[in-house]
């Protein structure tokens, strides 16, 4: 195996080890957001937020094991298309995971300030539906590009993947939400 196959199983590899680190999170923020509790959303909270600082590394191992590949002599140049779009999902999935992050930590910061105080843990949590519109969008980005990657388009065609990936994602997020308001209706009659 030459260098340049050992730098696709890793990046194949990191691909994996995304999708599992994307399933914990997806589950953690899917728990906490229907927790009725600050006490009981807050341990959903600290899963996901623990599993999404993965993200970050694995956005540099893809980027590191794609750039091998592109200079080891595959075929494939720095303005290739289907290449530049991969390098503009990582910085988007970078940029939207750094954003997430942030409104994450402060939303569980406020949500511990309001636990120490007397009866606070059995308060109701606040829930940012951004936060789950923003994951889902950037998971229908990442399946964009193993798309993207596979079929090889122009450029103008893998951004389009792209935007659409992420607009499945978005679609998939405010569905989820409104089944989720539909049933807490049904439930509560
Ligand atoms: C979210 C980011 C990325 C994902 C999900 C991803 C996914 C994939 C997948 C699934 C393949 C296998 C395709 C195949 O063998 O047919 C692949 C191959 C490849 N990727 Fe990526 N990739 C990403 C980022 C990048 C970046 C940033 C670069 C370049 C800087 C890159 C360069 C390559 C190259 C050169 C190949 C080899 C293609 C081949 O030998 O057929 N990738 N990628």
């Amino acid at each position: 195996m030459d260098g340049y196959h050992v730098a696709l199983v890793i990046h194949l590899f990191t691909l994996v080890a995304a999708g599992s680190v994307s399933a914990i999170v997806h589950l953690a923020e899917s728990r906490g957001s229907r927790a009725a509790t600050i006490g009981e959303a807050l341990p959903w909270h600290r899963i996901s937020g623990s599993a999404a600082r993965f993200f970050p590394i694995i956005i540099v191992l893809l980027f590191a094991s794609g750039s091998y590949m592109v200079t080891a002599g595959g075929g494939w140049s720095w303005g290739t298309g289907w290449i530049d779009a991969g390098i503009v999902a990582c910085v988007l999935l970078l940029g939207v995971g750094a954003f997430i992050g942030t409104r994450a930590r402060r939303g569980a910061f406020a949500m511990k300030e309001r636990a120490s105080q007397p009866g606070g843990a059995s308060a109701a949590p606040s829930h940012d539906p951004l936060i789950s519109t923003l994951s889902w969008s950037n998971t229908g980005l990442a399946m964009s590009v193993v798309v993207v990657m596979t079929i090889k388009p122009e450029l103008i065609d893998a951004l389009g993947t792209l935007v659409a990936g992420m607009a499945i994602g978005i679609a998939y997020s405010v569905s989820r939400a409104r089944g989720g308001a539909v049933s807490g209706e049904a439930a509560a009659g």
